[in-house]
């Protein structure tokens, strides 16, 4: 092996680099998070339409449609891995943007509730591989000093995603004429504005999918434009190829490079699924360390925090009819602490962040689950009453009834523990899943994390309303306990891989792979 470049506690090393073309290309690769983004929360704004269109009654039958593109996304980046290793990075990228078009005219167009799902579960197998292939593509293309900013874009990208559909749903919303224009056909599943057609006798939550179709088709023309991974052209034997894709990023020291990259690929046959078979549970013990954070991203709450957030605001004297503002306002901080993360992550380095993280997140998960376990809560009586804004649904019922101070404080512990989400765990798993397996294991040991975290997910938004009808301070209680445990594991587990090159990963580790 050649020398590394730089050490876990060594000087990370400053290469000179075409920063353009790396900072250019990262961010075409990155355009997959943005379409993660925007698939995966298009739905929020479209949901009670679709249910109406289809008249979907059953409660159970409304969750799984939403949910079952959670299951696509675990499939999706199953096969994402063996994919790359088979078919190269940058067409399993080119698949994953014709799917995200694909899905977005499918879910803009359906006959029925199961075509409908249908199309739900390709969106979702295109978000698994887009967050399979583009955490892997910007590492093996990122210099090291640059490349945990460089990975970052994902998070943005997915963030920003997120932002992007709730200002293209209020838009569209906001374009249609008010007051809802269909007629009631049940009143378990009543018309809403989005039902309303905005042009083209097409209505508008036709629209919001249909808008994805724009990002798709941009994806998938970039897409075409970037070179392949010079670590997989290696792993295929094309050296030669790889030099030049290499040149392209670094000003000089390519051949000793491409040379260290070969060293670290010789084996006997090509990367595949059965290299990360280990003695721990079947598997090597540092792809556990990958699965155990992608599920701990999850179990931290995030999305089920994002998902009850209306009841905190509403607290404070926000009605629904603020619900944009308030998503608003969450999807802001989440976007603008991303950059924290892509300011610090190649400074202070991966793993401090990750324990500033647990700790912020602990310290505000306790206060809302303070918060609700000590407010007063609604009952039938208050219902009937109807003397309390968060307390005059059959919904709200057991809801924890929140004054104004304790509202506020809840608003505040709300948007710290997003913050802390977002400039830490949001971005730096991503990265962490891209960097830290060597060559020879990468693709198949991401696929395994990334699919970690979709079940986590799923397993997280199915069980939330469970929980929250038991007791909403119970579910932020888990998520606390979760958060702390987070802190620990990864004072123990994790390795820090800042500066470090992707050859060296292995000498991180005690076992080889
Ligand atoms: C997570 C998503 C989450 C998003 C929100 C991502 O890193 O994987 O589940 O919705 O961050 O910021």
């Amino acid at each position: 092996m050649v020398a590394p470049t730089t050490r876990e506690t060594g000087p990370v090393v400053v290469e000179k680099v075409h920063t353009g073309k790396v900072v250019g290309i990262s961010i075409i690769a990155a355009l997959g998070g943005f379409l993660f983004g925007y698939d995966s929360s298009v739905i929020n704004g479209a949901n009670k339409a679709v249910f109406y269109q289809f008249q979907i009654e059953n409660t159970s039958l409304q969750g799984f449609v939403v949910a079952i593109a959670l299951l696509g996304s675990a499939v999706g980046a199953f096969f994402g891995g063996r994919l790359a290793d088979k078919i190269g990075r940058k067409k399993v990228m080119v698949i994953a943007a014709i799917l995200f078009l694909i899905a977005g005219l499918g879910q803009a167009f359906p006959f029925a509730t199961w075509d409908f799902m249908l199309w739900r579960v390709v969106g979702g197998f295109a978000i698994g591989l887009a967050a399979v292939i583009s955490p892997m593509y910007i590492s093996e293309v990122a210099p090291a000093h640059l490349r945990g900013r460089l990975s970052s874009l994902f998070q943005l990208a997915i963030v920003v995603g997120i932002f992007s559909t709730q200002l293209v749903n209020q838009i569209i919303i906001g374009m249609v004429p008010d007051g809802v224009q269909e007629p009631v056909k049940n009143p378990a599943v009543p018309p809403v504005e989005a039902n309303n057609v905005l042009a083209l006798g097409l209505q508008a939550w036709q629209w919001m999918f249909l808008c994805m179709v724009v990002p798709a088709v941009i994806y998938w023309l970039l897409s075409l434009t970037i070179p392949e991974s010079p670590r997989y052209l290696v792993a295929e034997g094309k050296s030669a190829e790889a030099k030049v894709v290499l040149s392209k990023i670094y000003v000089e020291d390519v051949d000793t490079k491409v040379a260290a990259i070969e060293e670290s690929l010789k084996g006997d046959h090509k990367p595949s699924m059965k290299d990360i078979k280990g003695p721990k549970f079947g598997l090597l013990p540092l792809v556990w360390v990958g699965i155990i954070l992608a599920i701990f991203q999850q179990f931290v709450g995030i999305n089920a925090v994002f998902y009850y957030s209306n009841l905190i605001w509403s607290a404070v004297g926000f009605d629904e009819s603020r619900a944009f503002t308030t998503s608003t306002i969450i999807s802001a901080v989440n976007v603008i602490f991303t950059f924290v993360a892509i300011a610090f992550i190649d400074r202070v380095g991966r793993k401090l962040l990750l324990l500033i993280g647990s700790a912020g997140m602990f310290v505000t998960l306790a206060i809302l689950a303070v918060t609700f376990v000590t407010a007063e809560k609604c009952t039938q009586q208050l219902i009937d009453a109807g003397t309390n804004s968060s307390c005059n649904a059959v919904s709200q019922l057991n809801n924890p009834m929140l004054s104004d101070s304790s509202g506020w404080i809840a608003v505040v512990a709300l948007c710290t523990y997003v913050a802390f989400f977002a400039a830490t765990w949001g971005p730096i798993v991503w990265v962490l899943l891209g960097e830290m397996f060597p060559n020879k294991i990468r693709a198949a040991a991401l696929s395994i994390g990334v699919m970690a975290n979709w079940i986590a997910n799923f397993v997280v938004s199915e069980s939330f309303p469970t929980l929250v009808s038991i007791s909403l301070g119970l579910a932020y209680g888990i998520f606390t306990v979760c958060a702390l445990l987070s802190f620990f594991y990864v004072l123990k587990f994790v390795k820090e891989t800042k500066g470090v090159e992707l050859e060296d990963m292995e000498s991180l580790e005690d076992v080889k792979v």
